[in-house]
């Protein structure tokens, strides 16, 4: 008898994100240089994957290749059901807009903008504009954020933590099938990235889907699943068990990662 988990259809369609076989190299005069060698990579409806791995171990560059921010030179990316490769930049800018979140290690706020004018202002430059339900959202998002009551100050008149929050409700102001993250907390103190953890992980507990780059082995404690990359290559990989406390998750990446000398 098939069972449900052995049904091919059933798993496709959890499937949010398949990366097959990605290289990514660089020319520079005669001198080719692989970034990426090989990698593949599934990603599941509600996952978290943390990405972890020394620096220059292409962790970045996954990132990238996957979100259709940049194009890998060889492998095939398929995204919330559509194939990369068939589309044109536009359309690739397009689907990251639409379908895809991103918070970096720099929040990248305008300056010039309120608080809640640059959690605003991606979705304002869509075409279809969204005006009260998009307000309205992002102050709900300012709210379970810890943000409420900020959204008229301006940028510099937050702290780096409050910040960091912010760009995360810019991210997920679209309903975005999946969030992307590059070493979100790196730049942060260690309770303004504790906050941040505590609300991937609450926004992954509601369901959103995470592809998360960290050093951090507290961030990574709080993901579904760890990969490892070295040279471009996943090198280990890890189920994490949230049966059991985030201190003993936090000790299981630790050691993986003085395994591999990370
Ligand atoms: N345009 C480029 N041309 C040549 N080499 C590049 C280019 N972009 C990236 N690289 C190289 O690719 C390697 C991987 O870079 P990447 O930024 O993906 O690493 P990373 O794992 O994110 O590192 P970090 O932890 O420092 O952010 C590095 O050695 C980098 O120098
Ligand atoms: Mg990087």
């Amino acid at each position: 008898m098939t069972t449900l988990l052995e049904a091919p259809a059933l798993l496709e369609a959890t499937a949010l994100l398949e990366a097959t076989d990605l290289v990514r190299s660089h020319r520079e005069g005669e001198t080719v240089t692989t970034v990426l060698d090989g990698v593949s990579l599934t990603v599941n409806r509600g996952e978290f994957v943390a990405v972890m791995g020394p620096s220059g171990s292409g962790k970045s560059t996954l990132l990238h290749c996957v979100s259709g921010v940049d194009q890998p030179t060889s492998g095939t990316v398929r995204l919330a059901g559509v194939d990369l490769d068939g589309l044109d930049d536009d359309g690739r800018t397009r689907l990251r807009g639409e379908r895809l979140g991103f918070v970096f290690q720099d929040p990248h706020l305008l300056e010039a903008l309120t608080v809640l004018d640059n959690i605003l202002l991606p979705s304002a430059l869509q075409a279809d504009g969204g005006g009260d339900q998009l307000r309205t959202r992002a102050l709900e998002l300012m709210e379970v954020t810890g943000l409420a009551g900020l959204a008229e100050r301006g940028v510099n008149e937050i702290s780096g933590g409050q910040k960091q929050r912010a760009s995360l409700c810019r991210a997920l102001l679209g309903h975005p099938d999946l969030l992307f993250g590059d070493e979100p907390t790196a730049a942060l103190n260690s309770a303004a990235s504790a906050e941040v953890v505590e609300l991937l992980q609450h926004f992954n507990a509601e369901g959103m889907t995470m592809v998360v780059v960290t050093h951090d082995a507290r961030v990574a404690a709080r993901a579904t699943r760890v990969l490892f990359l070295a040279d471009g290559r996943v090198v280990d990989e890890h189920r994490l068990d949230h049966g059991t406390d985030a201190a003993a998750r936090e000790q299981q990446v630790r050691l993986a990662m003085a395994a591999l000398g990370v």
